[in-house]
């Protein structure tokens, strides 16, 4: 079997500023749209050319990858030598979504979408800054299903302010509604330098995201889609290879700005600003802004740290677990996080041992 490979492609663009995302993107920047694909286009042949394993998953994440034409990301994904049956998806904003666009993503290897619902009830949507609506939704699904991709993902979120419950029930139910063999439920986090993280009146509460994430995990369970990592749930045989990559501490090769690479315990990261990943490329040098690597035993926690977040759990020694009851139970030799202790599972992950 080809040895685990993944590789990641970031794009920085959005066309609106969600008040709580950090990731590396700007809504300024159309004007080096194209530029920005044929430096990826560099920067993965130097990469081939050095000898990179073929890829048994790709991700193109962001920022908004369905904002750029799609025939210029096809041809950058066409660059990245994949293995037979490799996954390869693509993050999309649903306003994006069309029977074309996800007809080019095909025929140039793409498998998997992953679409970015957050919300199925309009104020949530509108309190979180989106631009789409639960229409926009519905169609980006149908258009999906009408090509004939081997699988979605829809993301959602819990904790928006003016988000009772109640709605985020129905989010959930109107979500499983659209049938989707993926879901990944995040709580809303404030990330630091947001907007939102210098506005505390509209923090997530605490307890209602607990009850939150207990109502998503009750109706996905009971729709037939697993938890198989704190949080995300797939019908059998959909998981997220790439993520699962990850996860696996397996090597993978990130392009583009901000985006992270890892080999065989070393980590290292691009520039994170498109001008200056651009920069680099026309000169002709890597755009590696800075590395590290991990001694034995900060390897061997870190592993244990995102295996316990999983379905696979972690070896019975690496965790005292008849002190964790109700946290943690035992799957044969191993201890897997119960519903209760994915809500604690950084509480949990710092007894590993
Ligand atoms: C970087 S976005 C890219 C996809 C696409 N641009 C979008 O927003 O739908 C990937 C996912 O990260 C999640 N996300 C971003 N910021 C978050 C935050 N502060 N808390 C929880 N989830 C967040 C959203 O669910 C989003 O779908
Ligand atoms: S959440 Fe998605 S659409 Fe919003 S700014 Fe972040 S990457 Fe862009």
């Amino acid at each position: 079997m080809t040895e685990r490979f993944g590789v990641y492609v970031h794009i920085p663009f959005c066309a609106h500023r969600c008040d709580y995302c950090a990731f590396a993107t700007w809504t300024d920047r159309a004007h080096l749209i194209d530029d920005y694909l044929a430096a990826l286009r560099t920067e993965v042949s130097w990469a081939v050319d050095a000898g990179m394993p073929v890829a048994t998953s790709v991700f193109v994440g962001g920022g908004t990858p369905s904002l750029v034409p799609a025939d210029g990301l096809a041809a950058v994904i066409r660059c990245v030598p994949v293995a037979f049956g490799a996954e390869v998806t693509i993050e999309c904003n649903p306003d994006d979504v069309t029977e074309d666009l996800i007809d080019t993503y095909a025929k140039a290897g793409v498998d998997r979408v992953s679409i970015g619902v957050q919300s199925m009830v309009p104020h949530v949507l509108a309190a979180l800054g989106r631009t789409h609506d639960i229409g926009n939704v519905e169609r980006a699904v149908a258009a999906v299903r009408k090509v004939g991709l081997r699988t979605f993902n829809l993301d959602i979120i819990y904790g928006a302010v003016g988000e009772s419950t109640a709605d985020w029930r129905t989010t959930v139910e109107r979500a499983l509604a659209l049938e989707p063999p993926h879901v990944s439920a995040y709580g809303l986090t404030v990330e630091p330098g947001t907007p939102l993280a210098a506005d505390p009146a509209r923090y997530p509460d605490d307890d209602t995201q607990a009850d939150e994430y207990e109502i998503a995990d009750e109706l996905l369970t009971a729709a037939g889609l697993a938890n198989y990592e704190v949080s995300n749930w797939a019908r059998p045989g959909h998981e997220c290879r790439h993520n699962l990559l990850y996860w696996g501490q397996h090597d993978y090769r990130g392009f583009g700005c901000a985006a992270h690479s890892h080999r065989a315990g070393r980590r290292w990261w691009n520039v994170r600003t498109p001008e200056r990943y651009l920069e680099a490329v026309a000169a002709g040098r890597s755009a590696e802004a800075a590395g590290e690597t991990l001694d034995d035993d900060a390897k061997r926690i870190e592993g244990l740290q995102l295996s316990l977040r999983t379905g696979a759990g972690v070896p019975a020694d690496a965790l005292d677990g008849e002190a964790l009851a109700g946290l943690v139970e035992r799957h044969d030799d191993r201890w897997v996080l119960t519903r209760r202790g994915r809500l604690m599972a950084n509480e949990v992950a710092v007894r590993l041992r």
